[in-house]
């Protein structure tokens, strides 16, 4: 029997919903070649809407959010609302509130795409990288105190539990066990000694659950390096919030560009549903022009898609997606090419 999915849609602002709604066409469009259907309803939760009704996230609409198998979303941010309100107001909540404390961000060179590393053959780049996303540096404890006087002060707090690290740790593990079983484990101990030390601690105890995978150390300064200069070592690589964030900002560039860099925010135990967004953000400079390169979104839906357990059509997207770019003709601008999103997205449809 098919199964209906119900995603909650959250398009956001500038680019957001432009990109956000060519992915929904390609997905209905290879779930009805793979036997699978989807119930979208779309949220128009955005800084327009703030600006009229007073509120990001409507009374009640973390409870709507949760009646859904998943979310899909855009990006937030636009330059005349504060960050306070859109980002802080519904991203980084969201995924506290719904505990998904995985940000899956995989980096993979496809053919055809120019990577700035000069000698890099397709598929050669070709790691995941497993964020943490409820704790760590991003965890707002601190405060302010004599803001704009000459005694201006902030405490900045990170939070390092035992039970976030052991858990984000087994997830990583679990990937790598998956892949070619080599787990990198970035942080900076050596200067961050509390709160990486007891990271460190944990993937050593982890570790021993997993024999068969090979757990590396390395500090994020070296990894920044490494990144660069050989990034083919990576198979699963795990981090913090800050250095995950950072982190994929440079594996999005080094696999050609952050309009293919795609994101899950996965709670793994389902029970609240995960979110699912490009790593850009709403990209102000080109919003409204046409012409954002829709694939961060559209394999970010594959991401989804095999979240819920629709794996042949998250593969279907995958190559149709990698068709297109090994084929070149549909470009979009930040790839080097004319096309709009439209075109690409359909010539992503095509190619399904
Ligand atoms: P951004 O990712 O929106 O844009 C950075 C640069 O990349 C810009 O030059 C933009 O034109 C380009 N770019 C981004 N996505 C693209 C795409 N799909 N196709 C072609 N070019 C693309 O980051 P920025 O400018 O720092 O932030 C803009 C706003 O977005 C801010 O308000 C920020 O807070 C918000 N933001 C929201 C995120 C989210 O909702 N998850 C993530 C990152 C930023
Ligand atoms: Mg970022």
């Amino acid at each position: 029997m098919m199964k209906m999915h119900k995603i909650a849609v959250i398009g956001g602002d500038g680019i957001g919903p432009e990109v956000i709604e060519e992915s929904i066409r390609i997905v209905d469009a290879a779930g009805k070649k793979h036997g699978a259907q989807f119930d979208w309803q779309r949220l128009p939760w955005s800084s327009e809407n703030y600006k009229k009704t007073g509120h990001m996230v409507p009374p009640g609409g973390w409870e709507l959010l949760q009646q859904h198998d998943a979310i899909f979303f855009g990006a937030v941010g636009s330059p005349d609302v504060p960050e306070t309100v859109t980002v802080h107001g519904l991203l980084l909540p969201m995924r506290r509130k719904f505990d998904q404390y995985v940000n899956l961000r995989p980096a993979y060179l496809y053919e055809g795409v120019p990577s700035p590393l000069k000698d890099k053959a397709p598929g050669s780049i070709d790691f995941l990288v497993f964020r943490e996303n409820t704790e760590g540096e991003y965890a707002p404890i601190g405060g302010r105190i004599y803001e704009g006087m000459d005694a201006d002060t902030a405490v900045q707090v990170s939070l390092f539990t035992r039970r976030g690290c052991d858990r984000i740790l087994r997830a990583a593990f679990e990937a790598a066990r998956k892949r070619k079983k080599i787990l990198t484990s970035i942080t900076k101990s050596n200067a961050l000694t509390y709160g990486l030390g007891l990271w460190d601690d944990v993937a050593n105890a982890v570790a021993k659950d997993y024999p068969d995978v090979k757990l590396r150390h390395l500090l994020v300064d070296a990894a920044a390096m490494d990144f660069v200069r050989k990034p083919e070592t990576f198979d699963v690589v795990v981090a913090s919030n800050l250095f995950g964030d950072i982190l994929t900002d440079l594996s999005a560039m080094v696999t050609g560009s952050v309009g293919l860099a795609s994101s899950a925010n996965i709670n793994p135990e389902k029970k609240f549903p995960s979110m699912f967004e490009p790593v850009h953000g709403s990209a102000p400079d080109i919003a409204g022009k046409g012409i954002a390169n829709p694939l961060a979104a559209v394999l970010s839906s594959a991401l989804m898609l095999d979240h819920l357990r629709e794996e042949s059509c998250a593969a279907a997207i995958r190559q149709a997606v990698a068709q297109v770019l090994k084929e070149g003709k549909t470009m979009p601008p930040d790839l080097g090419g004319k096309s709009k999103t439209r075109e690409v997205a359909d010539a992503v449809l095509a190619a399904l």
